[in-house]
C-alpha cells in the first residue's frame, strides 16, 4: 500500500494539467495511482484557493481524511492552498505531512524521499522566487485525444482581487523549442488536440526571443496531425491584433478567445488595477469581430468589487450587449487574503451582490438565446467526447468551444468513438448547445481508440 497513491484536483485547468504532471512524477519515482483512497498509502490533494467558496471546500474535504488518520495512510496537500496557507495547514490538519505550492513540484522526488523517510513537516513554498518551470517528460494525460501543455506559469499583474500573483509566483515562460517538442511528442501519440494554458497565456515570451506568442499558436496549428489549438486564459492588456490574424490565417487555431473582462466600468476596472478601459478593452473586442472567421467570444466578470455602484454594474449590463459574448463565467467578489482589495471595504450587501449575478446571468442568456442562432443549418465540425444514453445523444464540442448534442442516424454503424470529428448540421440552438444531426463521416476518417487511465477527479472552477 506505501507506493499506491490517490490524487484529487480542484481549481482551473492549471491545477488539472499539474496533477496530471504531478501523477507522472509519482509514477517515474516507483508509484501507483488507484482510484479509491481506501487502497492509497499516499493521498494527495491538490486545491485552489481563487474564491473562498473554493478554500472552504478544501478544508472541508481535508476534515474528511481525519477519518482515516491511523491507517498509515500519509497526506499531502499542493497547489493554491498549499502555497496561501503554508505551515499553518500543519496546524489545522495535524495528519498532513506535506503542504506544497505549484512553483516546487520540481523538487517533488526529494520531497518524497524525505516523507518516504518518515519526515511528517515537509513544506515546498516559493513565495515567487523561482525563475525555473515544471516541465516533466513523464506527464500522465487522462484524455488521449485533447492535452493540454503548460507554456507559462505563474502571474505578475497582482489585479487587486486576486490570489494568483501569491499562489503560483512570478511569470516564467518555456521556452518555444520545448513547447514545440511536447506539442510534436502528442501529435506522435495520437493527439488531435491542444490546449496552450498559462494564468496569463499570451503574456509568454519565448526566452528564446525566437517567436512571438501569435507565432508559437501558429507553429503548434502547424504540427501535422493537430487538428485544434486553442489558448487560455488571455488577457486583455496582452493582447495584439496578430494574435486575431494569426487564427484567421491558421484553420487549426480554433475559433475561439477566451478574454476576461471583469468588469464593464473604467472606474471599477481602475480600483480592480486590471490597467484598462472599457474602451480599450471594446477596441479589441472589434478586432475580433473584425475577423474574416466567427470567433466566439467568452468572459469571466465579478459582480460585487467594492465601490461598485448601480451605475457601475448597468455598464457591465451594456458592455454584454455590445460584446455579444458567446459565454460569460460570472462570480460574486470574494475578499481573498493578501490581495489588495482584501483591505478595502467589501461594501456591497451580499444580498445585493446575488441580485446583481442574477441580473447579468439572465441577460447573458438572453443573448446567448438570440445570438446562438446564428448557427441554425450550419455544418459544425465537432470532436465527439461521449454519448448520453438517457437522450440517444452523442455530446461533442465545436471549434468555437461549444457543447453540440448531436444524433448519428444516418450513420450504419454504432456509435463514433470518443476523439473522432465529425460534421453535424445544426438543427436547434439553445442558449447554451447546440442540437444537431451528424453527417455520414467522409470517407478515410480517422477513428481514435481511446487508452482508459485512472482520472483524477477534477473540479472546475
Ligand atoms: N472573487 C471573485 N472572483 C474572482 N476571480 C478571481 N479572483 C476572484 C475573487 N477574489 C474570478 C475572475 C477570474 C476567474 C478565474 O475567477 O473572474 O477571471
Ligand atoms: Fe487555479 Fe487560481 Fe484556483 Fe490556483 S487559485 S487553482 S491558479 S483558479
Amino acid at each position: 500500500m506505501s507506493k499506491t497513491f490517490y490524487i484529487e484536483t480542484f481549481g482551473c485547468q492549471m491545477n488539472a494539467h499539474d496533477s496530471e504532471k504531478v501523477i507522472g512524477t509519482l509514477e517515474h519515482e516507483g508509484y501507483s495511482q488507484v482510484a479509491d483512497e481506501a487502497e492509497a498509502g499516499l493521498i494527495l490533494y491538490n486545491t485552489c484557493s481563487i474564491r473562498d467558496k473554493a478554500e472552504q471546500k478544501v478544508f472541508h474535504r481535508l476534515n474528511e481524511y481525519k477519518r482515516m488518520q491511523g491507517e498509515g495512510k500519509k497526506f499531502a496537500v499542493l497547489g493554491c492552498v498549499a502555497q496561501q496557507e503554508g505551515e499553518r495547514i500543519f496546524d489545522r490538519a495535524p495528519y498532513v505531512s506535506l503542504v506544497a505550492g505549484s512553483a516546487s513540484y520540481r523538487n517533488l522526488p526529494s520531497m518524497l524521499a524525505r516523507l518516504e523517510a518518515g519526515e511528517t513537516r515537509i513544506t515546498g513554498l516559493d513565495d515567487r522566487q523561482t525563475d525555473q518551470t515544471f516541465d516533466t517528460e513523464f506527464t500522465v494525460r487522462s484524455n488521449p485525444h485533447r492535452g493540454y501543455i503548460t507554456i507559462i506559469e505563474g502571474c505578475d499583474k497582482f489585479c487587486a482581487y486576486c490570489v494568483v500573483p501569491y499562489t503560483r509566483g512570478k511569470e516564467r515562460s518555456r521556452t518555444s523549442a520545448s513547447v514545440l517538442v511536447e506539442a510534436r511528442r502528442m501529435a506522435d501519440l495520437g493527439y488531435t488536440d491542444i490546449q496552450l494554458l498559462g494564468q496569463n497565456v499570451n503574456s509568454w515570451r519565448d526566452p528564446s526571443g525566437r517567436l512571438s506568442f501569435a507565432e508559437l499558436l501558429t507553429a503548434v496549428g502547424n504540427i501535422p496531425g493537430i487538428r485544434r489549438v486553442r489558448f487560455t486564459t488571455s488577457h486583455p492588456r496582452d493582447f495584439t491584433r496578430d494574435i486575431v490574424e494569426a487564427i484567421d490565417a491558421t484553420p487549426t487555431l480554433c475559433d475561439h478567445i477566451h478574454l476576461p473582462v471583469q468588469s464593464g466600468s473604467s472606474s471599477v476596472l481602475k480600483a480592480m488595477s486590471r490597467e484598462y478601459t472599457r474602451e480599450w478593452y471594446l477596441e479589441r473586442m472589434s478586432w475580433i469581430h473584425a475577423a474574416t472567421r466567427d470567433i466566439s467570444i467568452t468572459s469571466d466578470m465579478i459582480v460585487g468589487f467594492p465601490g461598485e455602484t448601480d451605475a457601475d454594474f448597468e455598464e457591465t449590463i451594456t458592455l454584454l450587449g455590445a460584446v455579444r459574448y458567446d459565454a460569460v463565467f460570472a462570480f460574486k467578489f470574494s475578499p481573498r487574503p493578501n490581495t489588495p482589495a482584501v483591505h478595502m471595504a467589501d461594501s456591497i450587501p451580499e444580498a445585493v451582490k446575488n441580485e446583481r449575478l442574477r441580473i447579468l446571468n439572465d441577460r447573458q442568456r438572453e443573448i446567448q438565446r438570440e445570438h446562438y442562432a446564428r448557427h441554425l443549418g450550419q455544418v459544425q465540425e465537432v470532436m465527439v467526447e461521449s454519448y448520453n444514453p438517457a437522450r440517444n445523444q452523442v455530446v461533442g464540442r465545436s471549434s468555437q468551444n461549444k457543447t453540440v448534442n448531436f444524433t448519428t442516424a444516418q450513420l450504419v454503424s454504432a456509435n463514433p468513438p470518443v476523439g473522432s470529428y465529425l460534421n453535424v448540421r445544426v438543427t436547434q440552438t439553445l442558449p447554451n448547445c447546440l442540437v444537431g444531426e451528424a453527417l455520414p463521416p467522409a470517407e478515410g476518417e480517422v477513428s481514435f481508440v481511446p487508452v482508459q487511465r485512472p482520472q483524477p477527479f477534477v473540479v472546475l472552477n
